[in-house]
């Protein structure tokens, strides 16, 4: 019965991965504790995201508590303009902009971590790729037909799709460093991953205090499931 119910889901989920015809997401390990990547995400956001993307749902004050960021760097690599630290990391491009600039609104973020997953936006900004019958020149195995520009290729590098034939169908099966970009695969990956940890972050930021006191009321369980258990042994001991 196991088996069968193995071989019938893997059959489902061959058929949803075909239909769909994009590749596996790739993953990225979290860590929202780790303070250095959080703050360089958060660097990496403010210089490669902010242009176009807000976060409404977190203040830069916040940010600052929560990471120990001092007023000066607040100042000088995060408040750019007349921005305040009470204030909401939002865009200084409107909406409207955005839709009458790229075709389409640059989406709020505050909440992507939860909604698509870190996973998901890890690998769907690795997966630009060179498409000249596309306005902007890209095109993303992850979301097709993409309006957000390929705003990291300079650090990344220009990717190459290498086209599968299959049944007439034409697909992109892999993708291929075409030109490289200022940045080595690894350390594009790993400004990546402090990009997906600030946003993880972002999408949740109690999960800082939440995250330790789930630990607290795991041990004190453990405590008083041990005392309960003396307590057991010591009231049956003249039975047995
Ligand atoms: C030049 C403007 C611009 C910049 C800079 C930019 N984006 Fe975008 N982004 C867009 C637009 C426009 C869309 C909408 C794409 C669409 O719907 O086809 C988008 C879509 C997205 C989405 C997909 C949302 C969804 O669920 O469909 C994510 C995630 C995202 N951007 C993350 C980022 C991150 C992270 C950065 C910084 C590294 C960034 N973007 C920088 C314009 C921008």
């Amino acid at each position: 019965m196991k088996r069968l119910l193995a071989v019938t889901l893997a059959a489902v989920s061959l058929t949803v991965g075909a239909s769909e015809g994009l590749p596996p997401i790739q993953s990225v390990d979290i860590d929202v504790f780790d303070r250095d990547s959080v703050r360089r995400g958060a660097e990496f956001y403010v210089n490669y995201c902010q242009g176009c993307h807000s976060l409404k749902h977190i203040r830069y004050s916040r940010l600052a508590a929560d990471y120990d960021i001092s007023d000066e760097i607040m100042k000088s690599n995060f408040l750019l303009g007349e921005r305040k630290m009470h204030e909401t990391l939002q865009s200084a491009m409107k909406p409207e902009d955005s839709e009458k600039w790229f075709g389409a609104p640059a989406p709020d973020l505050s909440l992507a971590a939860r909604a698509r997953g870190a996973d998901w936006i890890y690998s769907y900004l690795r997966g630009f790729y060179l498409d000249p019958s596309r306005p902007t020149g890209v095109n993303n195995l992850y979301l097709p037909n993409v309006a957000m520009p390929n705003v990291l290729g300079g650090l990344q590098g220009l990717q190459q799709p290498v086209i599968s034939h299959e049944g007439g169908m034409e697909f992109v099966e892999r993708l291929e460093l075409a030109k490289p970009g200022s940045m080595t695969p690894d350390q594009f990956d790993e400004a990546l991953t402090d990009l997906m940890n600030f946003l993880v972050y972002v999408s949740e930021p109690s999960m800082l205090q939440r995250l330790p006191l789930g630990k607290y009321v795991l041990g004190f369980m453990f405590l008083l499931t041990y005392l309960l258990y003396r307590v057991k042994k010591e009231y049956w001991k003249d039975v047995h």
